[in-house]
């Protein structure tokens, strides 16, 4: 298919996109908003998993700063990102969307083991994978799942939604003298402590050279510019070609 810049994607969807505008737990209207983000980049073949977070839920790092131990907070965040995925996968079917459910802790009833060769096999076969419980390990963040994963997979590069439209010098909403990063070397996030991922993601995508996009999730249409090569949000890859431009916006 003509217009088409990657065929496998890793979309990396934070728990706090699933509220929208709330506080805490899932907003329905942001959760079909992200399905049909998705929809349009299936529709146009392209072949895609997601990982997502479960902070809308629960947070294990805050939980563990607050006394509670480290690795059974995180196994309680695990379990707030099945949760998440289910809630995704309802409304990517509602749109006609197969999907699947794969988790990395065992919870038969509810979805699918996480098997590789059984992910790669459904994404072959045009259905959205949908990767839950994290690493299944306590002490890694769902962003180094989503690293793992579209390493394991083969995925072309990981889409990584946040809130604002790329990385910046420093927190654009505080410094209005911020600078987007249109894109930057994996050393360069690493070395100046960009927020973008934590290390061990970062880390593995420059290992594996890994591509990842950060872009805002809430620009309609954002996914499938991606998917075109319109070149939105903050590429970061294996080279030292960090370049800033000034605040867009
Ligand atoms: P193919 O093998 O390509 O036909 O894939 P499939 O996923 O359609 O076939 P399968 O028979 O494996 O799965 C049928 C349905 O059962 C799908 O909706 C799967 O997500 C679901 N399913 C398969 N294995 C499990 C499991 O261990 N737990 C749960 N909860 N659902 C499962």
């Amino acid at each position: 298919m003509k217009n088409r810049k990657y065929k496998r994607i890793l979309l990396k969807i934070s728990g706090e996109a699933m509220m929208g505008d709330m506080r805490y737990g899932i907003d329905p209207s942001t959760v079909d908003f992200v399905a049909k983000e998705i929809k349009d980049a299936v529709s146009r073949g392209i072949e895609v998993a997601v990982v997502i977070g479960g902070g809308n839920i629960f947070r294990g790092v805050e939980a563990s700063l607050k006394g509670m131990e480290r690795a059974s907070a995180d196994y309680m965040g695990m379990l707030a990102t099945v949760i998440n995925a289910l809630a995704l996968q309802n409304f990517l079917e509602k749109y006609g969307i197969p999907t699947r459910v794969q988790s990395a802790i065992e919870m038969k009833e509810l979805a699918e083991p996480y098997i590789r060769r059984k992910a790669i096999r459904h994404l072959e076969k045009g259905r959205t994978v949908i990767f839950a419980a994290g690493t299944g390990n306590p002490y890694f963040t769902t962003d180094t799942a989503a690293a793992l994963r579209a390493i394991e997979i083969g995925a072309d590069v990981i889409l990584k939604a946040t809130k604002v439209d790329g990385i910046y010098s420093s927190d654009p909403m505080k410094d209005p003298g911020a600078k987007k990063y249109k894109t930057v070397s994996y050393i360069d996030v690493l070395k100046m402590g960009l927020n973008v991922m934590d290390s061990t993601a970062v880390s593995l995508c420059m290992d594996n050279n890994l591509p990842i996009v950060v872009f805002n999730l809430r620009g309609k249409g954002n996914i499938k510019k991606l998917i075109e090569g319109k070149k939105i949000g903050t590429l970061v890859r294996g080279n030292n070609a960090t370049r800033a431009k000034k605040k867009d916006h």
